[in-house]
């Protein structure tokens, strides 16, 4: 069942950058993109880098470590990727009333 966080204002993510929140010990990173806001976890496939300091361009984002590059709607590395590395997960995000909203399950948002 999915339950849906209120995170923060429109405005608090300009176009074409991310922002961190934390949902219990997940650090999810949320990005305002050119078709509409979309999170991901906060966590590079490569080595753990931060997504939400990456460059964004269209819908994806550019690691800013050594510059894998990730889909945000799939999650899939899209440039730079190893034979079988995992993809980032992805979170459902909607904006209602000019407030970005997150999906996630019942018992991540209990945490
Ligand atoms: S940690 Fe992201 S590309 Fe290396």
């Amino acid at each position: 069942m999915t339950r849906w966080i209120k995170l923060t204002h429109v405005d608090n993510v300009p176009p074409r950058e991310g922002r961190v929140v934390r949902l219990g010990t997940t650090q999810i990173a949320v990005f305002n993109t050119e078709q509409g806001f979309m999170a991901v976890e906060n966590r590079c496939p490569h080595g753990g880098g931060p997504l939400a300091d990456g460059i964004v361009g269209g819908t994806t984002v550019t690691c800013p470590l050594h510059n894998w590059r990730v889909c945000l709607k799939s999650g899939e590395v899209t440039k730079g990727c190893a034979d079988g590395a995992p993809p980032v997960r992805t979170f459902a995000v909607e904006v209602r009333n000019g407030i970005v909203m997150l999906g996630v399950n019942a018992a991540e948002a209990a945490a």
